[in-house]
């Protein structure tokens, strides 16, 4: 792949002239109270500062996003939620619809995290319909993709990152790819302090641009591509610095406000 040269604002800018502009997620998973949630924004937001180049948000469990929405606004930290349903409404108890995340004014939703594929039985079908209906609803979907640890030590990290990401791209158009984030998340790095060296991490995100590259070159180009799994505030520039990694998807490190701060500026200056 080729490598773009950091533009004027700081974006990620491709050969081709188009921009990405990197973001920072943190994905709290099943953690926090709506007073932890407060307590966290409140130590958050004087830490950081919201500047163009660089896109912030925290994803958070369904009962912290309206307080978290209200929170953050006017301070550029994006909400997002963790998952949803695919139909608009229904017969699905427990489940929560596009409507109504963005009814809250929720930015976004991550889509097939590899806890959700495990526990939850998230299936590619199921997700590929999610990824479609996040978008029709205007909410910005970040797709997880990634392989186990004997998936790679097989040799067969190419093969499950092309099934999950053809899978979830499947019913989408050219236009509607550009607008998806997708984070390559290593299921053996995520929660375990074993990240991925600086060459797996950027072989793996140029991978997954090149599988998006061959359904549609011009959505290529604007696809963001993430990096999730075991990434803290010391590890956070390297990987960041990567030629083909625009963010991280952050779990554990986004837990307290210090330490998610720490991995925003060092992306900052990345
Ligand atoms: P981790 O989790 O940063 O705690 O490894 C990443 C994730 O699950 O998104």
């Amino acid at each position: 792949m080729t490598r773009r040269p950091a533009g004027a604002e700081g974006r990620h800018v491709s050969a081709r002239g188009g921009t990405r502009t990197p973001l920072i997620a943190g994905n709290w998973k099943m953690n926090k109270t709506v007073a932890q949630a407060e307590e966290f924004i409140a130590g958050l937001l004087p830490r950081i500062s919201a500047r163009a180049e660089l896109d912030v948000a925290i994803c958070v469990p369904f009962t912290a996003l309206q307080a978290m929405v209200d929170s953050a606004r006017g301070s550029g930290v994006e909400v997002y939620a963790q998952t949803m349903h695919e139909e608009l409404e229904g017969a699905f108890t427990g489940e929560v619809s596009a409507p109504m995340l963005t009814e809250l004014d929720v930015h976004g939703v991550v889509l097939g995290h590899s806890e959700r594929r495990e526990h939850f039985g998230e299936t590619d079908r199921a997700l590929a319909a999610k990824v479609g209906a996040a978008l029709e609803a205007g909410l910005h979907p970040i797709l997880c993709v990634g392989e186990t640890e004997e998936e790679r030590e097989r040799g067969e990290t190419d093969r499950k990152l092309r099934h999950q990401v053809q899978e979830g791209l499947h019913l989408l158009d050219a236009d509607q790819i550009a607008r998806v984030t997708i984070a390559y998340e290593p299921i053996w790095a995520i929660g375990t302090g074993q990240v991925a060296t600086a060459q797996q991490a950027q072989e793996a995100v140029a991978f997954v641009r090149a599988l998006v590259g061959d359904k549609t070159p011009e959505a290529a180009e604007a696809v963001r591509v993430l990096y999730g799994g075991s990434v803290k505030p010391d590890n956070a520039a390297e990987l960041l610095a990567l030629p083909d990694c625009d963010g991280a998807l952050v779990g554990g490190g986004s837990l307290d406000p210090e330490g998610f701060a720490g991995i925003v500026e060092a992306a900052r200056g990345a």
